[in-house]
Order: structure tokens, then sequence, then C-alpha cells
């Protein structure tokens, strides 16, 4: 008991644990998770359907997706896939949920491939003209995962193709806290269909520009634990970023749906070419 408790009181190093999978993939927060992604009234999984169209229409201004060869990382349900392929592009979807890739499956045109992968881990297809990432999932990854998915798209993409991404800038990072919760049924049951006690420590890196949202998940069979990791950038940092990993910042946005860069914004919104 006091390892555990000791363990909860103390800052955990910068991305010392990575546990998205668990996230995204654990039978019952895959279920909660699609009906976050579909629900609009809250944003907690994917943007609401008028952004997600705003955004695709803003993204195929920049790039003309009719006949383009596009792959989106992290599809989830495929509410991006759709929209794209709709367009004219030759769409793929990747996520390590097959919980939402099912639900992408059934609501999706024939013409889409749906890819049950790790973007991290394995082997991903090439030839692509596109590459998108959208909802700022590039953010919840630490330094050198982020410079292996970088290198990874450099290696998906055809000479000349481009990446899309959003990621969250620093103005989201001050409307944050430092908190800890301890509750029955934290968030409302959202963690598991019985009983348990969730217990919320948040902490900011005020240097890193990162942020953390750690849960404990107590239940009487088992303990389990999510760590939410959440960086933060300035224009500067993520063009710096896309530098290193070989490409060249194209179009730089408040968001993906085109709006005006502010330097202390809660979005950055981004497309880059390859070298
Ligand atoms: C925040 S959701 C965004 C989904 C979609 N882009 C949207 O905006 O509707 C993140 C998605 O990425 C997937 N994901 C996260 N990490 C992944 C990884 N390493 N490999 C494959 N999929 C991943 C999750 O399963 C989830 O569906």
């Amino acid at each position: 008991m006091y390892d555990l408790i000791h363990d909860i009181s103390v800052r955990p190093e910068p991305f010392s644990r990575y546990t998205a999978k668990e996230l995204w993939t654990r039978p019952f927060l895959s279920r909660q998770m699609l009906e976050f992604h579909l629900n609009q009234e809250t944003d907690l999984a994917s943007r609401r359907i008028e952004e997600i169209d705003n955004a695709v229409r803003w993204i195929d201004g920049q790039l003309d997706l009719l006949g383009k060869s596009l792959c989106d990382l992290g599809c989830g349900p495929g509410l991006y896939t759709q929209r794209f392929a709709a367009l004219g592009a030759k769409v793929t979807g990747i996520d390590f949920s097959s919980y939402a890739l099912d639900y992408a499956r059934d609501h999706s045109d024939q013409s889409i491939s749906y890819i049950h992968a790790d973007y991290l881990a394995d082997t991903l297809p090439s030839g692509f003209d596109v590459i998108t990432l959208i909802y700022t999932d590039l953010c919840v990854l630490s330094p050198n995962q982020r410079v292996k998915l970088l290198g990874r798209m450099q290696e998906m993409l055809n000479p000349e193709g481009h990446i899309v991404i959003d990621v969250a800038g620093t103005g989201l990072l001050k409307s944050r806290q430092e908190v800890t919760f301890i509750e029955d049924r934290l968030m409302g049951g959202f963690w598991a269909a019985g009983h348990y006690v969730g217990i919320q420590k948040s902490f900011i890196y005020e240097e890193q520009r990162l942020a953390l949202d750690r849960y404990i998940i107590v239940e009487a069979s088992e303990t389990w634990q999510i760590y939410n990791w959440f960086q933060h950038y300035t224009p500067q940092m993520i063009e710096a970023e896309l530098l290193k990993a070989g490409f060249t910042v194209t179009s730089i946005v408040g968001d993906l749906t085109g709006a005006p860069l502010t330097a202390d914004g809660d979005l950055i919104g981004v497309i880059a070419c390859t070298m």
C-alpha cells in the first residue's frame, strides 16, 4: 500500500510510461471512446461533425485530394476517411482499435481500406501522397516516439508528399491546473462498468510545455493506470521539429479549418511537404 500511494504522490519523469494502447483498446474503454467519437455534445475523442466537414473542406482546398492516395493515421471510426473518399481520394485508414475500425468498416464506402495496426510498431504501407494525423495525436507521444513516427511518415510518402497534422498550442496549457481528485466512479463511470475508485493526478511541466493527466483506477479485481501526456507547441517548436524530420512547412494556421494562427492559441494546424 505504501509503495502505491507513494508512487501516486510523486511527479513522474516526463514520458516515463506510454499507455495509449490501453486507453484506446481496453474493451470497456474502446466502447466508451466510440460513443464519445460519435457524440455531438462532446469533443472528447473526435471533433463535432460540422468542424470535421470544415477541416476536410480546408484540407481539400490546400491539397486537391481528387485522385490522391491518402492515409489517415489514427482514423478511429472513420469520420475523416469517409469524407476524404467522397472527395475522390484513395483512402487507407490505420488504427489499433479494432472496435473503432469495425464501426468504420460498417459505415464506409467499400473503396476505403482499413488496417488494424500500431503506427509506432507495425509494418505500414507506403506510396501515399498525403498522410493525416488529426486531433493532436502527435502531442501524446514522447520526443523519441515523435521522431520515430515522423520518420515512418517520410518512408510512407511519395516524393513531394504532404502531411497534415494538428497540435496543441501553448494557450491550452495556460488553461490547465495541477489537480488531485479521488472519487467513487471518477468521471461518472467513464473508466469501468462496475464499482471503482478513480484517482486523477494532473501535473504541469512548465519548462517542457508538457502536461500529464494520470489516472489510477482501483477496481475490486485489479488496479490499473493511464498516463495521458500532452505536449504543447509554439509555432516555432512544431516548425523546428518537422524541419528536423525532413519536412518543410507549407501552411501553418490556427486549426485545420484554416483559422488565423495566433502566437498563444489553443491549436496549430500544419501542412508540411517532404523535401
Ligand atoms: C483522439 S482519437 C482521433 C481519431 C480521429 N483522428 C478523429 O479525429 O476522429 C485517436 C485515435 O488514434 C488511435 N491511435 C492512438 N495511438 C495509435 C497508435 N500508436 N497506432 C494506431 N492507432 C492509434 C486511437 O485508437 C484513436 O482511434
